[in-house]
């Protein structure tokens, strides 16, 4: 199975332009306890780099692009988030690394649960023995 879940958001657009609504456990499959966006990102720079034990996140690019690389400890896929009419499912136990950021980039992020640093694995080679016990 794919690492790669997208889920299209659906457009109420009218004639004015567009508009995306989010709704905890309605078009997002968790509570929503935390919502932060990364903006800004200077040229050349990645971000990520962890993976959380506990923790559902959705992604979304509401402006500009980036590309998103999964890992599950055995494979890797990349992703690249130009929309914002779609979001990016990230569940656990994958490790997760934000590439390519446009200079316009606005990437969302949802997120099940309030910020807990005990909950990220920030280290590769630990992530690895953890996703193999
Ligand atoms: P970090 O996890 O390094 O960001 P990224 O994974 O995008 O590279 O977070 C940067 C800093 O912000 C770090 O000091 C932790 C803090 N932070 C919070 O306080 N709350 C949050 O919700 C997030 C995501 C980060």
């Amino acid at each position: 199975m794919s690492l790669v879940k997208l889920i299209d958001l659906p457009s109420l657009g009218d004639e004015r332009g567009s508009l995306v609504a989010i709704e905890s456990l309605s078009n997002v499959p968790f509570e929503i306890q935390r919502v932060y966006y990364i903006f800004g990102t200077e040229k050349g720079i990645s971000r990520g780099f962890h993976a959380h034990k506990n923790l559902q996140q959705l992604a979304i690019c509401v402006a500009g692009k980036c590309r998103m690389l999964l890992d599950d400890g055995k494979t890797k896929e990349s992703v690249w988030l130009t929309s914002p009419k779609q979001a990016l499912i990230i569940g656990e136990n994958i490790w997760r690394e934000m590439h390519d950021f446009s200079d316009d980039c606005v990437l969302l992020v949802l997120a099940s649960q309030h910020y807990d640093e005990n909950d990220y694995i920030r280290d590769y080679s630990e992530f690895l023995r953890y996703v193999k016990c």
